[in-house]
């Protein structure tokens, strides 16, 4: 009897503690230990890090610090190179995986430069996304949170304004079935206006429960979106906590932000 007390037991610390592969495969999303590399150039320097399911988490950290990286390392992308490391998603284990089946698996990068087709509309664009299966949202679904893409369906995605493309990139993201959303930069070269709306479209994403991971150089701004911040610096976490403990410390700002 004693025998299956202690079992349980050393099973619950084990899952209070997330010790183990086990622990790790129960965490929505987790990242462990993860080394990458550009070549020979030792970039991600042994980054962990954990987002509960349906929570917002800024990534933050200086020029250079390693944020794109991390995103890219996470979605698979071919470059840098995973050397070592764990990545699970809800149960999957992605390091072992390239991006298109990271893709397939839930993961979701809207990069800096959004990538959106030339010579598709809007809505090609939008279609070309659900080409592959797992889908997500229907068209008519996106088109009633993104009134401004409704709008502009049939025009040629590239003449759209950068910030009616980033729309665009990330209405794309939801038309597939998406776990984790990594976006990099969302406002980057946006008026501080069409920031405003941006922001008001992720309060929607976040109310929808779509977990997020958000680098952004705009920290304030990811900040308010966020319930917690992430700082990388030379590759590695230097801090992790409440996004309101990072707005509220002006040291840590200073420090790792510059802001
Ligand atoms: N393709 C590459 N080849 C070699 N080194 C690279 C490559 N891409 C990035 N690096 C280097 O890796 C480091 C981290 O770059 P990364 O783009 O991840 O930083 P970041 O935090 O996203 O910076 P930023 O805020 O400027 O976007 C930098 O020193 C950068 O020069
Ligand atoms: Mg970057």
């Amino acid at each position: 009897m004693t025998g299956g007390i202690e079992t349980a037991a050393a099973a619950e610390r084990d899952r209070v503690q997330g010790v183990g592969q086990k622990g790790d495969q129960q965490k929505f999303f987790s990242c462990r230990d993860l080394h990458a590399y550009y070549g020979e150039s030792y970039i991600v320097q042994g980054v962990s890090f954990d987002v509960h399911e349906g929570e917002i988490v800024a990534l933050l950290g200086r020029n250079g610090a390693g944020k794109t990286s991390t995103l890219r390392t996470i979605a698979r992308a071919p470059s840098p190179e995973l050397r070592r490391g764990e990545i699970w998603l809800d149960g999957t284990a992605l390091h072992p995986m390239v991006s298109h089946q990271a893709a397939r698996s839930g993961i979701s990068l809207v990069p800096e430069d959004r990538r959106i087709i030339g010579g598709l509309t809007v809505e090609e664009n939008l279609q070309l996304a659900q080409i592959a299966e797992p889908r997500g949202w229907e068209l008519e679904r996106i088109y009633e949170h993104f009134p401004r893409l409704a709008e502009r369906r049939k025009q040629e995605a590239v003449t759209m304004s950068g910030g009616e493309q980033q729309m665009l990139a990330v209405a794309r993201a939801l038309a597939r079935d998406i776990k984790l959303l990594l976006l990099d930069e969302p406002y980057e070269g946006l008026a501080p206006i069409i920031v405003q709306e941006i922001e008001r479209i992720l309060e929607q994403v976040k109310a929808l429960g779509i977990t997020t991971v958000i680098v952004e150089q705009n920290a304030i701004a990811a900040l308010h979106l966020s319930d917690r911040a992430i700082i990388l610096d030379m590759g590695q976490v230097v801090f992790e906590g409440q996004a309101n403990e990072v707005l509220e410390n002006a040291d840590i700002r200073q420090e790792y932000l510059a802001v």
